[in-house]
């Protein structure tokens, strides 16, 4: 269990009180990684802590991120290497409106929007390839390389056909990116092939992202390139009410590594203030249970949330009027 920082110091101590409240006999094993730490000792993820990272069952981290540490290496070396080492390969971002009252939207549409964003994690556009030539001259140039692998495209291509439900839709740009679109339209051809029954489609990512607000009922799974699928991911959160309550997990299919966490940041305007909404952080624990085997107990505490957002029990983002404290009691509460 990492805090880390800003709200995620508030929001996992409310998900694990609602987690705790299953009386599961679930061990928390609290790590000091976070900024805090970093900047007084300069090491933002020690070697013992990683080595208890590699050994645990699941991963459940808040967030990391603060406005006092420019550096891009602090996020690198902690949440960046949790999933590179870990080869936390599909980052999976379910959004599914709990509330109509929730929606952005100005129609309501058949049916809740449901949508899982499943992210290239480990690839893509977030190697950190490339570098400056001439920095700080009229001449600089930079180069930020996109990878996409076989490998990595082959496996990410396979986990979104079986997380599917109802459809498939890859989301990519083979146009303007011709090397990356035509290894990924290779393994396309082969994971359909693979699992000819689930219907599949292939779209531009503008255009993806221009439906996703349109019309979002029509998708069930989107499966897309690592930097492209940060965006829809926050795109989803959107439409279920915001990144408040969103939550994501980062998953290796193979070696059962995964790592959940909220969607947002560690929101250093409203760090402190105990407004924060817990929801994000509870549904990733929900996520989190479901992956340690405990179904039945997950989709109790999504109701729970649920329920409780509906009765106006949450904070305000959500259109009530709780704390952080006070909307996790009002979920644990319906938990018997
Ligand atoms: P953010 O997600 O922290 O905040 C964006 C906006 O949403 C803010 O106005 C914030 O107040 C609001 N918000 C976020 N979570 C909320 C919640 N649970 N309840 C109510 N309102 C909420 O994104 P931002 O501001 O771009 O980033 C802040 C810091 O967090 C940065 O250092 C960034 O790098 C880091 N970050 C870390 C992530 C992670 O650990 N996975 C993900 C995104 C950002
Ligand atoms: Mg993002």
């Amino acid at each position: 269990m990492i805090e880390g920082d800003g709200i995620g110091r508030e929001v996992i101590p409310a998900a694990v009180g609602v987690i705790r409240r299953l009386g599961l006999g679930l061990e928390f094993q609290p790590l000091n990684v976070g900024a805090e730490r970093y900047l007084q000792t300069g090491e933002a993820l020690p070697e013992d802590d990683f080595a208890q990272l590699e050994t645990a069952d699941a991963i459940l981290l808040g967030a990391i991120g603060d406005p006092r540490i420019a550096d891009s290496r602090y996020v690198w070396q902690t949440l960046g290497r949790i999933r590179r080492e870990l080869d936390l390969y599909a980052n999976v971002r379910p959004a599914r409106l709990l509330c109509g009252r929730l929606s952005p939207l100005r129609e309501p549409g058949p049916r809740p929007a449901d949508i899982t964003v499943v992210r290239e994690n480990t690839e893509g556009l977030y190697s950190r390839l490339g570098g400056r030539f001439k920095p700080g001259t009229p001449g600089e140039m930079a180069i930020q390389e996109h990878v996409s692998t076989f490998q990595g495209v082959t496996r990410i291509l396979d986990y979104a056909f079986s997380a599917a439900r109802s459809c498939v839709v890859l989301a990519d740009k083979w146009q303007a990116m011709p090397h990356a679109g035509a290894l990924w339209q290779r393994c396309w051809r082969d994971a359909r092939a693979a699992h000819p029954d689930t219907p599949a489609r292939h779209l531009a990512i503008d255009a993806c992202a221009l439906h996703m607000i349109s019309d979002p009922w029509q998708f069930d799974v989107i499966v897309t390139e690592n930097c492209f699928g940060d965006i829809l991911g926050d795109i989803a959160g959107g439409l279920i009410g915001g990144v408040g309550l969103a939550p994501a997990a980062n998953i290796n299919a193979v070696t059962g590594r995964a790592m959940f966490e909220p969607v947002h940041g560690s929101a250093p305007d409203i760090a402190g203030t105990g407004t924060a909404n817990p929801a994000a952080a509870i549904l990733a624990g929900a996520l989190m249970l479901r992956h340690l085997g405990f179904a039945a107990e997950a989709a109790a505490v999504e109701a729970a949330v649920a329920d409780a957002i509906e009765a106006g029990e949450c904070t305000a983002d959500a259109g009530g009027s709780l704390s952080t404290r006070e909307a996790a009691v009002a979920v644990a509460r319906r938990l018997g």
